[in-house]
């Protein structure tokens, strides 16, 4: 048996400090304590993607400040983990993101299946991998490839290249869609775990040896747990709808005015990732295009690293485009919650509230409480570093004063 790939989301145990309207702030303290247990299970655990937050954050939240049949929106979806959360629930998830791997992603781990799709995907998961193992057999020397771009084969050791390689050939044939997309991922979501990479958001070279066979039984393996949490998903959101997915701008959102009652994500933290160089080795394997990301994602660790000044900024500016577009598509009393953190970049460092603060003022959300939790430890040293859970309620429209 392959090992099972253990992926743990950060556990927060830092002090919690809330201000606002008290039983809020309480409500956004409570997800703080929440997300110090585990949150593997549904279709959570899948897939790698930097900056996932804790679904059992996201799971208190929603369960809190949003009912059964009403409309959650994540404008920054990621890989999808509050849809997920939303879709268990009983909401009707709505979400979107400029990076078109996590749009695969969560459309992914949202998707509804019946029980006959999930019995295609573990049987083609096996299937695939067999021929993977058996023909890998002998082929040590550098493999002729045609799924990999030869000039990103140096990631990878020979024999794992073939059984990628062979992999990516058989779920080429696959004839369901549905099925060849879930295998995708799945294959997908082993690349950096077979590769010379260190981890996901670090490119540096490792020497890390892969035993011969193991890429194609973890494969197999992934897909029939995919299967499992598929199963589980369908079980908890019987009754909740499919998910809506779009690639877009949370600047220039593609939804009605009104439609959520609840938007809850997480924007980048200012000049901490750039999501498309971290993904860029995924996406070139899989030819996903990542056009979109790069030209709208902001926020971006280059950038406030090479002009802090200037980068922030820009935060505040796409920050208060994006409020614009919350505070049109929540309806009237709905909230508005975001997860970021305080960061640091170029030398300088930044407090997340403060950039929002500046990026909010005279929009129609209005402050309604917060929860900050202390992150101290090697990647946080300064003190007084934090990251914070903020909530807007939107205003009431002014009653017209001809009525
Ligand atoms: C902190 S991550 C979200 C992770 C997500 N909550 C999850 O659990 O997977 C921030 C996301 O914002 C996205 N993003 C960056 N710029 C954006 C923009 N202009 N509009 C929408 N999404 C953007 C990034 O692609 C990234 O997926």
């Amino acid at each position: 048996m392959a090992e099972r790939q253990r992926r743990s989301f950060a556990q927060y145990h830092g002090a919690i400090a809330t201000r606002g309207e008290p039983a809020l702030a309480a409500t956004l303290a409570a997800a703080w304590r929440a997300a110090q247990g585990d949150g593997r299970e549904l279709t959570h655990g899948f897939h790698p993607y930097p900056a996932r937050l804790h679904p059992l954050l996201a799971r208190h939240l929603v369960a809190a400040l949003s009912r059964p049949g009403e409309t959650v929106l994540d404008p920054f979806c990621g890989s999808g983990t509050v849809l997920v959360e939303a879709r268990a629930a009983g909401r009707r998830a709505l979400g979107s993101d400029v990076n078109a791997l996590a749009l695969l992603l969560a459309r992914q781990k949202c998707a509804a299946s019946s029980p006959a799709q999930r019995a295609r995907l573990r049987a083609a998961g096996e299937r695939l991998a067999r021929r993977a193992y058996d023909e890998r057999i002998g082929r040590d020397e550098a493999p002729e490839i045609d799924a990999i771009p030869p000039d990103l084969a140096g990631w990878f050791e020979p024999h794992v290249l073939h059984e990628l390689d062979t992999l990516g050939r058989g779920l080429d044939h696959e004839r369901d869609p549905a099925c060849r997309a879930a295998l995708l991922l799945c294959l997908s979501s082993l690349l950096t775990k077979v590769s010379r990479r260190r981890a996901e958001t670090d490119a540096a070279p490792t020497d890390k040896r892969i035993a011969p066979g193991f890429t194609a039984r973890a494969f197999a393996e992934r897909a029939a747990e995919l299967s499992d949490a598929l199963a589980a998903l369908d079980a908890a959101a019987r009754r909740a709808p499919a998910a809506g997915l779009a690639l877009a701008d949370a600047r220039a959102l593609p939804w009605r005015s009104g439609v959520a009652t609840l938007a809850l994500g997480s924007p980048p933290y200012l000049g901490t990732y750039d999501y498309d160089a971290i993904v860029e080795l995924r996406a070139r394997l899989l030819s996903i295009p990542l056009a979109a990301a790069q030209r709208h994602e902001f926020g971006r660790r280059s950038q406030a690293n090479a002009a802090p000044a200037a980068a922030a900024r820009d935060y505040v500016a796409a920050l208060r485009a994006i409020g614009g577009e919350l505070a049109r598509v929540v309806a009237p009393g709905g909230l508005v919650v975001l997860v970021v953190g305080d960061s640091e970049a170029g030398g300088r460092s930044f407090a997340a509230p403060e950039l929002l603060d500046e990026a909010f003022a005279g929009l129609p959300l209005a402050f309604a409480a917060a929860a900050a939790q202390a992150r101290p430890g090697p990647r946080a040293p300064r003190a007084g570093r934090a990251e914070h859970l903020l909530a807007w309620r939107r205003h009431n429209p002014r009653p017209s004063c001809r009525t």
